[in-house]
């Protein structure tokens, strides 16, 4: 815990606002009234009436709890039914039957949030979840268990497996969260893509499908069970689809509904990589795609993707941020248009509901080569239904879906024309008004920018800008340093004969494995590298993830990469040398089969080569074993410990410097917004801030070519689509949660394998001030127009709706100044917008006026509202660009 240094006012209000929290949570015993969940082949049954449910992906370790609110509430505002998170073994049982339910892994506090904000829970147990989390999401210790062998039918494994998967539906049994006691768990899942690598266990495979099903079932949690990616999901197990596109799958039985538990709306991304963005017309595309064609249940992997905070990011090699460009973005900010523009399609999909539901299937037309509909009608039978919609009885909702990649068709449908953009869907909840076409982008777009930003080393220079912008903040003037031993450090030290396995030392309580020998080098060898001009070198037929050479205490090289050879030129002195072989695993492997066979560190033959008398075995050799870093073990990056350490002041000539602690104390910037900690200046390392491990970085740098300039949305998505950053650092912000922060004095502690240089490290806000909008007159209404009460009444026509943009600042901000506004033909994008040859004269002045001072505002895209045509027969359209804001005085709320 970090000690609170806060006023004693702070703390009562905080007081106060745990007690009202206390008082929500005791109250309220149940979210719901009790309601049954079960399924027939069209749909989910939730308390006896199917549902077309969107589900929101969030991993609650991936986040803080103080951060879970605002996630859950801005995936309700964003459409999302459900909620979807994998449960974390390894976050749960750090050790054999110790559990873990506290901080960033009390799940029973995320599931009543979730319950809470009227959103159901699917809760995906697994326990493997992959997820590009360590291991898997197995602890570690699993591995040690004798004879046991992962995810097959393996007595030890099962046993382990089913006292942990028991363990997690009694605890969300006793704590009142299935929907039968009116909590928010609709679902469960177990195993995960388990059908990917089931051939590699043969019949042994099968036998542990089955009984992973039964044992689960046999738990009695009252739910349906889900297994994706498993075609042969046993009984009442509904197996489930994940991919990028699900609108083809059908499940093993006529009986069960067709879910899609992860619709990867982007992608991950590793250290040295690029950063993979999907275009939300695709997605759209997809998701509509899968509801067209009889889809009921659509899960987007990830909503939000949040942080791999400490050594929780999986591998090899994936980096820090899980931000995977999801429609909330690490941070916990929207990504627009990805946000908005989804949340469209969700209220259109929505529409259509009442005539979803009621099908048993829909009915297909074909409309062209490769264009198609798919109508959905209301039969007689279910007319008790009644549902109406502006004055008029739903009894039909289309689909009409243009697949061809390149061209725009116009299609006949029911007797009228439609037009149709290449690789889009158009929604019709009538069968008659299309409400929404998946690559019309009407939603605004937020632009993420750097607000502020606070070296943490302070030349004069800065200072002085410093203190213009913020006269409150303390400048911390020094870095302190402490250097790692590239030696033992402690009484855990072990000397053997041989390499021993990485994992088997380190039990990952650490990345890192220092193994250190001495070599004697004679006379005769020096003479044959001078003679000979061969060179020395450490050889290894495997390695992963990264291997440090240390020769006499200096750094000679580095190797990168996963079960790659090594062949490392050293140069040796004669006499006695310090070989320091320093093995790092950077993240373990988290997808395949034997999971507990891959381990870490080193392969096969480890040699000396280049030697007068030949290579020397090192695998012969006795060797010193420590596990981990002094400074780790020590915990001198706790406000509590870290005066263990001599630190020394950072001269400013002393870098850069290899396996260096640095520390120094910052203040908390005013305001809400985000906070990152730009380590952009560093080589790679780990970084913590008042004890929390903020994870590892690494400043590696992606390929300069593979991304493109422009990001064509149509056809297939794969991962190399639409990439960005090429030739910069994979990474340089690390998020710092708000709720770690305390006002003053936060204490930054760093350790640095490769040098970097300190004094440019610095702290940045995640702003959202800049947003822009483009709407033009051929758009289509807003879909939540369509359930305006005034047009329900029949008051609206709907030849009278017309289309409109709409601007809103996120978290509360107010619209406070106007940058751009054009009524006719802008040109460029956002923060590069221009006039075209026709322009509205009182542009600016209309959109001020409406805007303004205002947290969201609409604008008509009409002649009406601007007065006049300024330009007669060309379709015209808004660009807008504004600012956002706090008003003065809006108070201190970073609570
Ligand atoms: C749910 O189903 C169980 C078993 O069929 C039944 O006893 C119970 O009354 C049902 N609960 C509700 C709320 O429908
Ligand atoms: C359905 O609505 C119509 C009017 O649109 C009404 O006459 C009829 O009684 C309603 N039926 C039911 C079952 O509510
Ligand atoms: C390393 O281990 C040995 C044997 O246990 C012990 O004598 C020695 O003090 C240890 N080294 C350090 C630096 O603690
Ligand atoms: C790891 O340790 C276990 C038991 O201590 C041993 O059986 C196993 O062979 C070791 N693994 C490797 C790869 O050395």
């Amino acid at each position: 815990m970090v000690a609170q240094r806060g006023r004693p006012w702070i703390r009562c209000v905080l007081l106060l606002c745990l007690a009202i929290q206390f008082a929500l949570f005791a109250a309220a015993e149940t979210f719901f009234k009790p309601f049954n969940v079960s399924y027939d082949h069209r749909a989910l049954i939730i308390d006896g009436k199917r549902r077309m449910l969107i589900s929101a992906g969030i991993h609650y370790p991936r986040a803080t709890p103080e951060m879970w609110p605002d996630l859950i509430a801005k995936s309700k505002e964003g459409g999302a039914d459900v909620i979807q998170t994998y449960a974390f073994w390894s976050g749960h049982e750090p050790k054999r039957g110790q559990y873990n339910f506290e901080g960033r892994y009390d799940i029973v506090k995320f599931a009543n949030l979730v319950g809470a904000s009227g959103l159901y829970l699917h809760l995906r147990i697994g326990p493997y979840v992959c997820a590009e989390w360590n291991f898997g999401g197995f602890p570690v210790w699993l591995r040690d268990i004798p004879g046991i062998v992962f995810r097959t039918d393996n007595a030890p494994f099962k046993e382990e497996m089913q006292r942990f998967v028991k363990k997690m539906v009694d605890l969300m049994r006793e704590e009142k969260l299935f929907s039968w006691q009116g909590g928010p768990i609709i679902m469960l899942q177990i195993e995960n893509e388990y059908g990917n690598i089931e051939s590699s266990f043969g019949q042994k495979g099968k036998e542990y499908v089955k009984w992973a099903a039964e044992m689960a079932l046999a738990l009695g949690a009252g739910v349906p069970w889900v297994m994706c990616k498993q075609v042969d999901a046993p009984g009442s197990l509904i197996d489930a689809c994940n991919g990028y596109y699900c609108d083809g799958y059908r499940p093993n039985s006529y009986n069960k509904p067709t879910l899609w538990t992860e619709d990867w709306d982007g992608w991950y991304a590793s250290w040295g990589g690029r950063l993979p963005h999907r275009p939300v017309e695709d997605l759209a595309f997809a998701v509509a795609r899968f509801y067209q064609r009889g889809g009921s249940f659509q899960n987007y992997y990830m909503y939000f993707g949040g942080t791999n905070f400490g050594r929780t990011s999986g591998g090899p090699f994936y980096i820090t941020s899980y931000d995977y460009d999801a429609p909330i973005d690490e941070y916990g900010l929207l990504s627009d248009p990805k946000w908005g523009h989804l949340k469209d399609l969700h209220a259109a999909i929505k529409l259509c509901e009442p005539a979803l539901v009621a099908a048993d299937s829909p009915h297909y037309i074909k409309l062209g080569p490769k264009q198609e509909a798919h109508v959905y009608r209301i039969k007689t039978h279910h007319e008790g239904l009644n549902i109406t919609w502006y004055g008029t009885q739903i009894s039909c909702s289309a689909f009409l879906a243009n697949i061809d990649e390149h061209k725009a068709a116009s299609v006949t449908f029911l007797g009228q024309k439609y037009n149709l953009p290449p690789w889009s869907v158009s929604i019709l909840p009538d069968c008659r008004n299309v409400v929404f076409n998946t690559a019309k982008v009407g939603a605004q777009t937020t632009i993420k920018s750097v607000e502020f930003d606070l070296p943490l080393y302070s030349g004069i220079s800065t200072r002085q800008q410093l203190i213009t912008k913020n006269e409150d903040l303390f400048i911390t003037k020094s870095w302190m340093t402490v250097k790692e031993p590239i030696s033992v450090w402690s009484e855990n030290n072990f000397t053997v004969q041989g390499i021993l396995e990485h994992l088997n030392v380190t039990k990952d309580l650490s990345d890192y494995l220092w193994h250190i020998t001495r070599i004697f080098v004679s006379d005769e060898d020096i003479s044959f590298w001078e003679e000979s001009k061969i060179s020395p070198a450490v050889a290894i037929d495997s390695m992963r993830d990264v291997l440090r050479v240390f020769v006499n205490g200096q750094l000679t090289g580095s190797v990168i990469g996963h079960w790659v050879k090594v062949e490392q030129p050293v140069k040796f002195l004669k006499g006695y040398n310090d070989l320091v072989l320093l093995s790092q695993t950077v993240g373990l492997q988290n997808y395949g089969a034997f999971l507990e066979r891959d381990g870490a560190g080193f392969r096969g033959q480890v040699k000396l080569t280049g030697f007068k008398n030949g290579d020397i075995d090192l695998t012969k050799l006795l060797w010193t074993y420590q596990v981990g870093l002094k400074g780790e073990f020590l915990k001198i990056y706790t406000i509590e410990e870290n005066e263990k350490a001599d630190w020394a002041e950072l001269s400013l000539d002393a870098f850069p410097s290899t396996f260096t602690w640095y520390k120094t104390y910052f203040d908390n910037p005013a305001g809400t917004d985000p906070v990152a900690l730009d380590l952009g200046s560093m080589g790679k390392g780990q970084a913590w801030v008042n004890g929390h491990h903020i994870g590892r970085y690494w400043t590696l740098v992606a390929p300069k070519h593979g991304c493109q300039e422009i990001c064509d949305y149509r056809g297939a998505y794969n991962s190399d689509k639409c990439s960005t950053n090429c030739g910069k650092p994979t990474q340089t912000w690390y998020h710092i949660p708000r709720s770690w922060l305390q006002a003053s004095s936060n204490l930054l502690v760093i350790l640095e394998e490769t040098g970097g240089n300190p004094f440019e490290i610095s702290i940045k806000l995640r702003a959202t001030r800049v947003i822009c909008a483009q709407v033009s007159e051929s758009h289509y209404p807003p879909v939540q127009k369509w359930l305006d009460p005034d047009f329900i009444d029949g008051k609206i026509a709907v030849n009278d709706l017309r289309p409109e943009m709409h601007l809103q600042c996120q978290d509360g901000m107010m619209i406070t100044s106007i940058e751009f506004a054009s009524y006719g033909t802008p040109q460029g994008s956002c923060q590069s917008f221009a006039r075209g040859n026709c322009h509205a004269a009182n542009s600016l002045s209309i959109v001020s006026e409406g805007c303004l001072g205002k947290n969201s505002c609409s604008i008509g895209i009409s002649n009406l509202i601007f007065g006049s045509d300024p330009c007669r027969g060309v379709i015209k359209r808004l660009a807008v660009e504004a600012r956002c804001g706090s008003l003065p005085n809006a108070g201190f709320s970073q609570f």
